[in-house]
């Protein structure tokens, strides 16, 4: 487009190139479909849906599957990096600096394990000639206040990887049965085993890093496959890596599905007269209680829309079931204070409004309610 021999006309037509070439560089915020101002879970969780549908493997009739994908790895690499990100952010792609791009199989890699394995045609599964390493299922601790909101748990793997050696091995060996003739009609049958020659191999550790999503509403049990990053086997494929979702015991919530309940004691007078208080929630927002009526105890309060996000729907979520338990004074009575007792005095002692006269009544049915 511009011309070799820069005219002043054609010097003010290149700077409008340029100013349109950082305009027009790849828009990796929209290729991940994520705000600006997305977090790195919210990047990682984009990218991690979006890799799965994009990969070319998944898309054999799709020209541009490649590019797709390729866009999909550079704009994650970017976004992820928090001193590239501001650079693109302020200077558009053009202003990225060159060299140390990292591959993006590396990247796929680090969500999902070798897909290499599964993807094109021919899952591994089938090819039950292949030996196998064995599969590796590890527990995976995540809080309440993860399956609550989702996170991303980086895993450093030390995984066992065959690098060619000097000197070759024995491989791929079978038993095979040999015929060996005695005299006339006379055969002996022997069972040798038979190898192949196939170049050495080492097993050399080597640093993966893996990062194991923790999707909203994850449920006890579930399991996250990190394909071929399990044990390696010499001769064939490696096993799978698993992470297995444990869901630790929280302090002051309790799951059930998708609901969670808590236990809330207020006070004699807060029971009798209302009260109004906040709940922290799982991801420090606050949910407002109000009452204006006599709270018993063991009353249940529903909040709808509270509780854990569905997993297979996120819009959907469950319930928060606050339960109440009134605090009752400790101290029992004495005979003296029973027959000097009058509504006043036994508010007083309580630590009642006094003059609330008809809140006694109400006392005494809480009291008699609680058995
Ligand atoms: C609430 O109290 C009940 C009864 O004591 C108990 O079984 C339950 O585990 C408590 N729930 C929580 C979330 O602490």
């Amino acid at each position: 487009m511009a011309s070799r021999v820069l005219s002043l006309s054609s010097a003010c037509c290149l700077l409008l190139y340029f100013a349109a070439a950082v305009l027009a560089g790849r828009d990796f915020y929209k290729i991940l479909g994520v705000s600006r101002s997305a977090s790195i879970k919210d990047i990682k969780k984009a990218y991690r849906k979006l890799a799965l549908q994009l990969h070319p493997d998944r898309n054999p009739d799709d020209p541009q599957a490649q590019d797709k994908f390729q866009d999909l790895g550079a704009a994650y690499e970017v976004l992820s990096d928090e001193e590239k990100r501001k650079q693109y952010d302020a200077y558009g792609e053009e202003g990225l600096k060159e060299g140390h791009h990292s591959s993006h199989g590396d990247i796929f890699s680090s969500f999902f394990g070798d897909f290499g394995f599964m993807f094109g045609g021919n899952p591994r599964q089938q090819d039950r000639n292949i030996p196998r390493g064995n599969d590796i299922v590890l527990d995976l601790d995540v809080t309440l206040e993860e399956v609550y909101s989702g996170n991303f748990v980086e895993v450093i793997r030390n995984k066992p990887v065959a690098k060619e050696a000097p000197g070759k091995r024995k491989c791929n060996c079978r038993q095979e049965m040999r015929t060996t003739q005695l005299g006339p009609g006379r055969f002996q049958m022997t069972q040798e085993v038979v190898c192949d020659e196939c170049p050495n191999v080492k097993l050399v550790n080597e640093e993966r890093t893996l990062e194991v999503e923790i999707e909203q509403g994850v449920r006890d049990d579930m399991e996250y496959p990190f394909i071929g990053e399990g044990e390696p086997h010499i001769d064939g494929e490696p096993g799978d890596l698993r992470f297995r979702i444990k869901v630790m015991k929280h302090p002051v919530f309790e799951r059930r599905g998708d609901d969670l309940y808590t236990n809330v004691t207020i006070s004699l007078v807060e029971a009798l007269v209302g009260f109004e208080m906040d709940i922290t929630h799982l991801d420090g927002h606050k949910v407002h209680i109000v009452r204006d009526k006599i709270t018993k105890p063991g009353a249940k309060l529903w909040k709808k829309g509270e509780g854990l996000p569905n997993f297979d729907n996120n819009n959907i979520r469950g319930s928060l079931i606050v339960t109440f338990d009134v605090e009752f004074p400790r101290e029992q009575l004495t005979e003296q204070q029973r027959e000097g007792e009058t509504p006043e005095t036994h508010a007083w002692r309580l630590g009642l409004p006094l003059g609330l006269k008809q809140f006694m009544a109400e006392v005494r049915s809480v009291h008699w309610a609680a058995g």
